[in-house]
């Protein structure tokens, strides 16, 4: 496995213990052909630099992604001060082409006034582009969706089979205790089910944000709506753009291990970023009958939040047995 799952690179929440917004907020998504030829996370870092000093006066907090030769902005904040900023960007001679492809008042989702993402996918630009027109013929036609089906659309486009494309199946994050069983359990799945398997590094542009990668498996037969399994890094949980989403997820697997210390560990950090956002995902605990302790239930219960034994039939499971174990706990959360 090639993916580097270590503890070192672990960052903090930087705006640990502040509120998190909750009346509405103007909300809109753009996107635009990058210019710049090279060096993009070098680019990110400077767009970085003006957004903090500008955007944090004036309440606005923002997503930038770039993916496939496009830029996309995802902004919060008072309508007035985020019709300003598209202003100022608009005239940015290192895009071109901006097409505003969503606008709304809602709950806001952003908790910092900057995250950055570039993803790395062999997808070319006009494809990408194709998936832009999409957006902006829906949004002109009237159709409005939340902003962060809009960006999912374009950063994580389901496969064409799923019967709910837009984003309205339920999504659920796989994540190790230890190693990175997560990624290699949906590799063996897609492999399984002959389902395609999309694999994404996410290089944070902040400096001290990890490179993080973050594989989805789209499962269009399973029940009404199909079903995504996302394999995160243990790191990613401190992503500004997990931070985002994670109100989406409705459970979070974690992969115990033998090492109880590093079950405490992530089941800490999971809690920890629920918290952050409010929300309360099932718990999904998927290890051997050793492994499942009462204290990692009671933890979680204690916040909360529901908790799901998946437990293995034997005391070495292979990745099939993983599955079978997993399998009637998602069948239970529909
Ligand atoms: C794709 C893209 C997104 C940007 N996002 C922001 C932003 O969120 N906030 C910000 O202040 N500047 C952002 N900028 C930079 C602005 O376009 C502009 O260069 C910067 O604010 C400096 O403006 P000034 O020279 O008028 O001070 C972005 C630039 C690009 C190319």
């Amino acid at each position: 496995m090639s993916i580097n799952e270590s503890d070192q690179t672990i960052t903090d929440w930087p705006d640990s213990g502040s509120e998190v917004p909750t009346l509405p907020v103007g909300r809109l998504v753009y996107a635009s052909v990058c210019l710049v030829q090279e060096a993009v996370l070098d680019e990110m870092r400077r767009i970085r630099d003006h957004a903090l000093a500008h955007n944090g006066p004036e309440g606005i907090r923002v997503a930038l992604l770039y993916m496939s030769g496009w830029f996309v902005e995802w902004m919060e904040g008072p309508e007035g001060a985020i019709q300003a900023l598209l202003q100022r960007v608009a005239q940015d001679p290192r895009h071109q082409g901006i097409k505003v492809i969503h606008r709304s008042v809602g709950r806001p989702r952003l908790f910092r006034p900057w995250i950055g993402s570039i993803v790395q996918t062999p997808e070319r630009p006009d494809a990408f582009g194709l998936r832009v027109f999409e957006q902006l013929d829906r949004f002109e036609s009237g159709q409005v969706v939340d902003p962060a089906s809009v960006w999912l659309a374009l950063c994580s486009p389901a496969v064409a089979a799923m019967p709910t494309p837009l984003g309205q199946y339920p999504r659920i994050m796989l994540l190790s205790a230890r190693g990175a069983r997560a990624f290699d359990l949906i590799t063996w799945l897609a492999r399984a089910q002959r389902q395609p398997l999309v694999r994404r590094r996410f290089a944070g542009a902040a400096d001290d944000a990890p490179d993080v990668e973050s594989d989805y498996l789209d499962l269009p037969a399973h029940g009404r709506q199909g079903l995504r399994l996302i394999a995160n890094a243990r790191k990613g949980l401190a992503m500004g753009m997990t931070h985002a989403f994670l109100p989406d997820y409705t459970a979070v697997v974690v992969l115990l291990d033998q090492d109880a210390t590093a079950n405490q560990r992530i089941v800490d950090r999971v809690l920890a970023a629920c918290r952050q956002v409010h929300h309360l995902p099932t718990i999904v605990g998927l290890g051997t009958q050793a492994e499942l302790t009462t204290d990692l239930m009671e933890q979680v219960e204690r916040q909360g939040l529901a908790w799901c034994t998946a437990r293995t039939r034997r005391g070495k499971p292979d990745l099939e047995d993983y599955w079978a174990a997993l399998l009637p706990a998602l069948n239970a959360l529909e």
